[in-house]
């Protein structure tokens, strides 16, 4: 019987759990408090602290599977994917951890044991890699590892490797330590017997496959490239969950498992083509997308929209990948991706629910995203034509028009060589190339954080950091360890204490801004930010003579301004719930000293009636002066007890719970808050927007920042009436001026009509005959363009072959206006609006058109008005 995806994963973690491991759920895709990982790209991430001693394991045997994405930085899989049958963006990894507790005999035989006993894989086809050792950097080859593979497999089914294969590395920097992969042969009996599996073992063989690898991290890599022992020996392994359902369901690729054919059928039937028919790129086009749409889903569902940076950058490319592909290859020019969503939301519906929680949301921004690049797609075809017009036939396009293809409109190289050599054309791809790397430079340097080594003070290494800003706002504490970090030009320091009163910016609330002193010096905190869970304080000058016994303290009145609004936004998050419905979730949140920002999901502009109901149903509870009962409570509990927990948040087994009115507001929260509601004082709502597909913006203030607003209001108020004259009804002298305002507006406008009547017959008198056209040219009084265009056109009622070029100043600026016959533009294939254009425009510097009959123009340079006029009479002299 043929296990599928879904009891193997299960399978996996029942063994673990078994061998006394915790199971733990995946942590988020999407990393929030690193600065050198934008997304999990492997299950060890979210303990990295334990590895370095930054933080105490709370268990020393953990297990889990972990969503991963490889698609930046050291492990990018990107281009593999779709190609090959076996690279993935996203992917799930299984996987078990010692902390200091078991190492590498119990790691090979408990992955033998599940291999050969749990799933059964003949263990001839199973192959063991051992580090080989590496001089250079003084390490040892794994002997441990090797005499404990020699018990379960013959030589021939051992393979050394070197540091490239066998030293596993997080980062740049970070935890790591030698490894052993464990690989199977999955080619059929007669191709084994014609070449030995080992020799293909890390050859890239798309048959012959590592699905796990034991890593026993012993060391962490610092930034001067030296390999420093970690205080404990560990253990992180890693399977990669659809190669091992794939040799289980013995598949020759990935994609013909139940993880994947289930999207592949629906895009069959949307698209009415065939995956697996004769031609190739099609089938790339069929695994790209059902590939692609986990990585977006479940990065969209952890909070991550696309964006134009970062993270967000990546998966908006990640989707337009997906969109070029079956755009191009699939003959399908339709939102697809969000149409197969449904699909795998109800496959995952159990093991990660958020996909079937958010698939309405998560679905409008996709089809959004889709919508929008497929028109730009539209638009960089129109542009492709322009380039084969405008280049010779037969010729090269620029790089620098590949390039734009590619930067503006999404046309990846060899998109665009394809439709090129279909017209006929080449490409100059090394101009391209250098084009792409003055970008990839460019944002290099915009981005590069140089972060140097700790340098410590603590002679112990492991001690861990405290947080005790609940309670606290100042202490005495002993400064751990410090380092220099220089971005964008600018340098800065970064200091962990072993205990702080300062919240480290994180589920949308800022940072605290304080001072560390140093005996009599005090170095100013500007913000206070975390590294995974390292409470980081930031200061921008370094005291000449740095102490480990320190003071610290936190700004107490900025404190409390962003507290009320922490305590605001959960009243504001729940007062939405009840007034747009319960598919509000929040996507977003700032809660700083000045004002508050809160994204949720909502799909239409809220109107000033549901605005209103939610300032209210606040306010009341403001006035309540409910208090705000923090406790940590098990996970569990704290859901049960309905508690409101965040998409994309990695929660321990305990969590803090916040609740103002258990019937009200009970939110999983790490934040500061008030001691009771009515501290908020008032909650006004500032302003409400769309921020992207699906998702509205609120900005609020309340407390101080209320007051302050409301201050500002006042103070525009009683500037108003101040230039009313102070009257005492404010609205009756504004309605008396506005009523004035148009009697005089009529008045004005009949002096005018029957002062046009004047200079028009002054005009009259004026003019000259040349070339046998009437010429009418002068300077009139009139207030306004639309004066002078009447008395053009009054003209044409008194006169019959005749051009006319009236000008004025109307408060400083010039504004002229051409009157022709129209037997004159004919006769003389005259103009008017390309006389204003050609003519008049430059000459007062500004701009204008019309008709051929009758054109006008307004511009900067008053004292050209005599030159206009001149110009126009040589145009008729000519
Ligand atoms: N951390 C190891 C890997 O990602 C297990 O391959």
């Amino acid at each position: 019987m043929v296990m599928t995806s879904a009891e193997i994963r299960q399978k996996f973690l029942d063994f673990f759990a078994s061998k006394g491991h915790h199971i733990v759920p995946s942590a988020p895709i999407v990393v929030k408090n690193d600065p050198t990982l934008l997304f999990t790209n492997a299950g060890m991430n979210q303990f990295k602290d334990y590895f370095l001693g930054n933080k105490p394991a709370p268990f020393k045997r953990i297990a889990d599977t972990q969503k991963c994405l490889r698609v930046s930085g050291k492990h990018n899989d990107l281009e593999e994917v779709g190609v090959d049958t076996y690279h993935h963006t996203m992917f799930e990894m299984l996987g078990n951890w010692s902390f200091g507790d078991y190492f590498k005999e119990e790691a090979i035989d408990w992955s033998w044991e599940l291999l050969t006993d749990g799933y059964k894989i003949p263990k001839d086809r199973l192959y063991a890699t051992v580090f080989e050792g590496d001089p250079a950097e003084k390490l040892p080859a794994s002997v441990i590892a090797l005499k404990k593979w020699k018990e379960y497999l013959p030589d021939e089914q051992i393979v050394f490797g070197s540091k490239k294969d066998n030293f596993w590395e997080m980062g740049e920097t970070g935890p790591c330590g030698p490894c052993s992969e464990i690989h199977v042969d999955c080619r059929t009996d007669e191709e084994r017997a014609l070449l030995p599996g080992h020799l293909l073992v890390n050859k890239d063989h798309p048959q012959v496959i590592e699905i796990w690898n034991n890593v026993f991290i012993q060391f962490n890599r610092l930034k001067d490239g030296s390999l420093v022992p970690l205080a404990s020996t560990n253990v992180d392994t890693g399977m990669g969950f659809e190669r091992l359902v794939r040799v289980l369901q013995g598949k020759q690729s990935n994609y013909d498992t139940d993880i994947f054919t289930g999207t592949i059928e629906a895009t069959e039937k949307i698209t009415r083509k065939k995956y697996h028919n004769t031609d190739a790129k099609e089938d790339v086009a069929f695994r790209v997308i059902a590939d692609h749409i986990r990585a977006i889903a479940f990065t969209i569902a952890d909070g991550q929209l696309p964006s134009n940076t970062g993270a967000g950058y990546v998966i908006r490319r990640i989707l337009r990948r997906a969109v070029r592909y079956y755009y191009s290859y699939l003959n399908y020019s339709d939102p697809l991706i969000y149409q197969l969503l449904p699909v795998i939301a109800e496959q995952f519906r159990t093991v990660f629910p958020e996909l079937i929680q958010q698939l309405d949301f998560i679905s409008k921004v996709v089809k959004e995203e889709e919508d929008a690049f497929l028109r730009t797609l539209g638009k960089g075809l129109k542009k492709i034509d322009e380039l084969f017009e405008t280049t010779p036939a037969g010729g090269t396009l620029k790089g620098s028009s590949v390039f734009e293809l590619y930067d503006t409109y999404g046309f990846p190289l060899d998109l665009t060589r394809l439709i090129a050599q279909e017209r006929g054309f080449t490409v100059d791809e090394a101009g391209f190339n250098t084009e792409m790397q003055a970008q990839k430079d460019r944002s290099r340097a915009a981005t590069q954080l140089d972060t140097e080594d700790w340098i410590w003070l603590a002679k112990d290494q492991s001690l861990p950091c405290s947080f005790i800003g609940y309670d606290l706002l100042e202490t005495d504490a002993s400064l751990l360890r410090y380092r220099k970090v220089k971005a964008k030009g600018k340098t800065s320091w970064q200091l962990v204490l072993d205990r702080t009163p300062f919240y480290a910016e994180s589920g949308g609330q800022v940072g605290d801004t304080g001072w560390i002193s140093f005996g009599d010096v005090n170095a100013v905190v500007t913000d206070t930010k975390k590294e995974n869970d390292l409470i980081i304080h930031i200061i921008e000058e370094l005291p000449e003579s740095v102490t480990e016994n320190v003071k610290a303290w936190v700004d107490a009145g900025r404190r409390k301004k962003i507290a009320v609004h922490h305590s605001a936004t959960h009243l504001l998050h729940a007062a939405l719930r009840k007034v747009l419905g319960t598919h509000v979730a929040q996507k977003g949140s700032m809660v700083g000293p000045g004002y508050l920002r809160f994204d949720f999901s909502h799909f239409a502009k809220m109107t000033d009636e549901e605005i209103a109901d939610v300032e209210a149903m606040v306010n009341a509870e403001i006035r309540k002066n409910i208090p705000v009962v923090v406790r940590v409570l098990p996970k569990e509990e704290a859901l049960a007890l309905g508690a409101m927990a965040l998409f994309g948040e990695k929660y321990g087994d305990m969590v803090r719970v916040v609740t103002i009115d258990p019937d009200y507001s009970v939110e999983l929260c790490g934040g500061t808050h008030v001691g009771a509601t009515g501290e908020l004082g008032y909650f006004k709502i500032t302003s409400e927007a769309a921020t992207a597909a699906g998702v509205r913006r609120i900005e609020a203030v309340s407390g101080l920042a209320f007051e302050s607003y409301l201050k500002e209001k006042e103070d525009l108020i009683s500037e108003f009436r101040s230039k009313l004259k102070n009257p005492p009804d404010v609205l009756k002298a504004l309605q008396n001026l506005q009523e004035e305002n148009e009697r005089l507006k009529k008045h004005a406008d009949q002096l005018e009509a029957r002062m046009l009547v004047g200079i028009r017959n002054e005009l009259l008198q004026k003019d000259e005959i040349i070339n046998g056209v009437t010429f009418i040219g002068d300077i009139v009084n009139v207030s306004n363009a639309e004066a002078l265009r009447k008395l053009c056109n009054d003209l044409k009622n008194n006169l019959h072959d005749y051009v006319a070029v009236l000008c004025t100043n109307i408060g400083g600026k010039p504004s002229v206006a051409i009157g022709i016959a129209d037997t004159v533009v004919q006769a003389r294939q005259l103009d008017a609006g390309k006389m204003i254009k050609e003519i008049v425009a430059p000459l007062i510097k500004g701009g204008g058109g019309g008709q051929k009959n009758l054109a006008t123009a307004g511009g900067q340079d008053i004292s050209r008005l005599q030159e206009v006029i001149a110009e126009i009479r040589a145009t008729l002299e000519k």
